[in-house]
């Protein structure tokens, strides 16, 4: 088998060797979703940008491809966007054979060893004509300049039905400008958002500009997704977003208040893949964070993409919240599970004796019956605890006293890296109703917590000394009730 190295994650996409970040270029086309991401080749340091390219045919099993942009003399090829120019509309293919285009950003290093700071960054593209295997630049690049900002980049291009027009949204300095074309060639500046909206503690990096259905209405919002660095819930990078109406010109917030996709440490970057079939909405993020990407102890490689999520959109009040989920191509990697039903939990109870595949990575799904606090006797703090027999451990639980999820990895890593890497991170929610379903995607190196009908996310990365063999329910104080629980295997998708 390949990539079986120490702390390599088994069922989430990684690049063969050296550096990945951010995940760039994703577009279905053919029967093909393919992921391209920000690579450095030559090392597992971030460096000379290129775009690395892997093609799936179920989001879950990943074919490495060679590299398909190289930085060139006008910069470093900086993260983007790519879509299917189904109509042809820029002429680079045929109606027959419509060409892929990549938008990303150039990045000159000269420029800015030598203080031009505003001719750093400007959006170019490249196209291809045979699938996504080979990729051309475009003789009239950049095809969007430089305004006259430092931080001007990561173009998210998508086509807008009502307007007949293509829209790219691109992260400039702390707000997002909007552009629109006929072709993907021309671009003309539309207006920005962002000022006094949500988080300013950093860059904006990354945006993605969509269309969404609320769940169980036939409304439709858009979502802008935000990624910002550092100024994150849990320190560093992530990812905030807002929904509005977007009406071809402007985007217009419904709200106020700022939202995070995820409160871990480990998702940034995230956008979603243009031309999907159905419609669905699927995301995936850089399982990493700014404040130590550079740092882990990860040497062939460095960087893993979160496992792709679906999104949805659901409106509680007048407030409206981003879900995600594992997507359901999850189950192609299923092997064996085991059920527990209907148990008590007072203390700790280990349920990896009877859970032979605990050491792999496995797809956890918890329901813990919460109707009658009085019954449980008070629970201070519910949940589930990974470990090995060396005492390191990652616990994600449930505070009843104050009201949060948390993800303890205070002593989930062997050998300490970085600083800012053991902590905890909390998510402030309130808990009720008769069930908390719990979702837990484990990995090698990784968890992902999905909560509170998916509207609360934990991305969080970990490296034990040794793989984490052994699973604990607990209930501190008074005691819970399991009422429904399986330990799915996950199979290698490398294999
Ligand atoms: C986000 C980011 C992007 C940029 C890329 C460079 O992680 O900083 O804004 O395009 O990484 O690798």
């Amino acid at each position: 088998n390949k990539f079986q190295e120490k702390f390599r994650p088994q069922v989430h996409f990684t690049p063969p060797k050296h550096w990945m970040n951010d995940p760039n270029g994703m577009v279905y086309y053919k029967g093909e979703y393919h992921l391209f991401y920000q690579h450095y080749p030559e090392k597992s340091v971030w460096g000379p940008m290129h775009w690395g390219h892997a093609i799936s045919t179920d989001l879950v099993h990943w074919e490495h491809m060679p590299i398909a942009i190289y930085p060139d003399s006008l910069g470093y090829i900086f993260s983007g966007s790519a879509v299917a120019d189904y109509n042809n509309t820029s002429g680079l293919g045929t109606k027959e054979n419509p060409p892929l285009i990549a938008f990303f950003t150039y990045h000159d290093m000269k420029a800015e060893k030598e203080g031009r700071f505003t001719e750093i960054e400007s959006q170019a593209i490249a196209y291809s004509l045979d699938k996504g295997r080979t990729w051309t630049k475009y003789k009239g690049n950049p095809v969007v300049k430089n305004p006259g900002i430092r931080d001007f980049r990561d173009p998210k291009v998508i086509w807008h039905k009502d307007t007949k027009q293509w829209i790219m949204s691109v992260a400039s300095g702390q707000v997002i400008k909007f552009y629109a074309s006929p072709n993907c060639l021309d671009w003309t500046y539309l207006s920005e958002f962002g000022e006094g909206r949500g988080e300013h503690g950093g860059v904006w990096e990354c945006p993605d500009l969509f269309p969404l259905q609320v769940s169980g209405s036939n409304e439709i919002k858009w979502v802008l997704i935000v990624n910002i660095n550092p100024g994150g819930p849990a320190g560093g990078s992530a990812t905030q977003y807002f929904v509005g109406d977007f009406n071809g010109k402007e985007f217009i917030s419904a709200q106020s208040k700022t939202q995070w996709m995820d409160y871990g440490k480990d998702n940034y970057a995230g956008v979603t893949w243009s031309n999907t079939p159905d419609g669905r909405r699927i995301l995936i993020g850089w399982m990493n964070n700014w404040e130590y990407a550079g740092e882990k102890p990860c040497i062939e490689w460095s960087g893993a993409a979160t496992f792709p999520r679906e999104l949805g959109l659901v409106k509680e009040l007048d407030t409206y919240l981003l879900t995600s989920e594992p997507v359901k191509e999850i189950e192609k990697l299923y092997g064996e599970k085991v059920e527990f039903i209907n148990q008590d939990i007072k203390g700790v109870m280990t349920i990896s004796e009877r859970i032979p595949f605990a050491k792999s990575p496995v797809d956890i799904r918890l329901r813990f019956d919460i109707a009658d606090k009085t019954k449980m006797g008070f629970t201070s703090k519910y949940g589930i605890t990974l470990k090995n027999s060396r005492g390191e451990y990652i616990t994600v639980g449930y505070d009843n006293v104050d009201s949060f999820f948390y993800v303890d990895r205070t002593n989930a890593v062997g050998e300490v890296f970085s600083e800012r890497f053991a902590l905890t991170h909390i998510v402030p929610f309130i808990a009720n109703g008769n069930y908390a379903d719990w979702r837990i995607v484990v990995d090698k190196t990784s968890l992902e917590f999905f909560a509170a009908d998916n509207k609360v996310v934990i991305t969080d990365l970990y490296y034990p000394t040794e793989d984490f063999d052994i699973i604990e329910i607990f209930a501190e104080n008074g005691k819970i009730r399991l009422g429904e629980a399986s330990i799915t295997e996950l199979k290698s998708i490398w294999k």
